[in-house]
């Protein structure tokens, strides 16, 4: 039988033990990493400076003075300053394997021996169709009817991609449907799909958006009625001009605001009764929630026709009915993704798949459910100083004292310094928000978070100066 070239490298017994040399390298590096640590006095110097350099060079400062060692272990990360920190935002949810997983290190070594760094459009190994069978298994488990995928290399592309695919099939519309504070990327088109004014100021009009109230968790019914109402009358002023509507069914960016199933029924029927595509954004929603694709979580499969994920897949993508199926020409890029994106998302995808991360007694509710305890009792113990938490299984946020851009960032910087990774989100309220890598972390790791959490509201409002402009 002939065999493949590559199949004989990746057997050939060299190859295997340098892998188990150097897993065993990776392996005793990572078992110095016991837990959190302070900075190295002998490295700080010069990791400060290259944090400022960097910023420089990029042009705007870095949001924290995070650089990487390049060595992790689970929820832990290296810094280049010789600390050791929780990871409880990965990247904003690239890393839900957390750090230096070993499957990331296969991955990473099975990819290292083939001969391209990067798939692209033209030239690809058979790891794309791989993926592909494995995402659109994934999100086809309870009855959607998503037929392709098409990949590409950042969360907002695939959005963009799914409009592309939303106007041509639904020509000549000229609008699109959104939802107040949402966020959908920060591309041209997006600036408006995205509800920040602040996110777009300079930037020319490109899109045509419309948009609608969310769901107001006090008031399901009101919400509800205000949001088809808003819908109708769009509709109605603009009849046969609007190609989709997109939904981030859990408002990330906006710091954790859930939908409600029967909340976007009601809208999606609309939509689908009038000819305009259910685009459903999965950027950040992907894995976190108590189900593999949130759409699957609120019950809505038979009423998607776009969906995008990022992320934590590595591999952006674009999965949609066979009605939007594009011309030649209409989606195409250089690249798909690295080929070691494809082989770490794939592992990714094989862990939501195999492991206990969903359902009401899943990995992911009993994170959030752990972390609730915790806030809540701090809530009770500090009044005024935390209200939280928010959002639903590995996303979590939180409102430190009055809401204010002030006291997210500080507390996120008083976390660093305590040694948790953490991020803001939303404006008015702002909070501050945890991805929690869910595969890697224990409930002594969400305790001790939490301990942090509570030390850092205990230290009070921030003071004037505490956090630069
Ligand atoms: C809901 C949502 N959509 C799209 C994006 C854009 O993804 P990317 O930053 O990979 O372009 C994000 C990023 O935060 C997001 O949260």
């Amino acid at each position: 039988m002939s065999r493949l070239s590559a199949d004989i490298l990746r057997t050939d017994p060299r190859v295997r033990e340098a892998r188990r040399l150097l897993a065993g390298a990776v392996g005793d590096v990572q078992a110095r990493i016991t837990g959190i640590r302070a900075p190295d006095p002998a490295l700080s110097v010069q990791a400060s400076e290259a944090v400022q350099r960097w910023g420089e060079l990029r042009g705007a400062p870095l949001a924290l003075p995070y650089l990487g060692s390049g060595v992790g272990r689970g929820p832990f990360v290296e810094l280049a300053d010789g600390s050791v920190k929780y990871d409880m935002i990965g990247g904003i949810g690239v890393h839900f394997l957390g750090h230096g997983h070993p499957l990331v290190l296969q991955a990473g070594l099975d990819a290292a021996l083939e001969d391209m760094a990067m798939q692209g459009n033209l030239q690809q190994t058979s790891l794309a169709l791989s993926f592909a069978e494995e995402l659109l298994g994934l999100a086809n488990a309870r009855g959607a009817g998503l037929d392709h995928v098409f990949f590409t290399t950042s969360g907002a592309m695939a959005n963009e991609n799914a409009l592309k695919l939303a106007f041509h099939r639904h020509r000549p519309a000229d609008r699109i449907l959104a939802f107040e504070g949402g966020f959908a990327g920060r591309t041209l088109a997006l600036a408006w799909v995205t509800d920040r004014p602040a996110y777009r100021e300079g930037l020319p009009p490109t899109v045509a958006v419309d948009y609608v109230p969310f769901f107001e968790p006090t008031d399901p019914r009101g919400s509800t009625d205000r949001a088809r109402a808003a819908l109708r009358a769009h509709l109605d002023r603009y009849p046969g001009r609007h190609a989709a509507m997109v939904f981030e069914l859990v408002q990330g960016e906006r710091g954790g605001f859930p939908g409600d199933g029967e909340f976007f029924r009601v809208l999606m029927a609309e939509l689908r009764d009038s000819g305009v595509a259910v685009m459903v954004d999965e950027v950040q929603t992907f894995g976190r929630t108590l189900a593999p694709f949130a759409f699957q979580h609120y019950g809505l499969d038979d009423l998607v026709d776009l969906v995008t994920v990022g992320k934590m897949t590595l591999v952006c993508a674009t999965l949609f009915r066979e009605a939007y199926r594009p011309p030649t020409g209409l989606l195409s890029q250089t690249f798909t993704g690295a080929t070691a994106s494809f082989r770490v998302g794939l592992a990714v995808l094989r862990v939501l798949r195999e492991s206990d991360l969903f359902g009401p007694d899943g990995g992911n509710a009993r994170v959030h459910l752990r972390l609730a305890e915790r806030f809540e009792q701090m809530e009770c113990r500090m009044p005024g100083g935390i209200r939280g938490p928010y959002g639903i299984g590995a996303m979590v946020a939180f409102t430190p004292f009055d809401g204010s851009a002030t006291a997210a960032r500080a507390v996120v910087r008083r976390l660093f310094e305590a040694g948790v990774v953490a991020f803001t989100a939303g404006h008015a309220p702002c909070r501050v928000r945890f991805l929690v890598p869910t595969p890697v972390v224990s409930y002594a790791d969400l305790d001790a978070v939490a301990d942090r959490v509570e030390a850092v509201i205990a230290q009070g409002p921030p003071g004037e100066g505490e956090v630069p402009p």
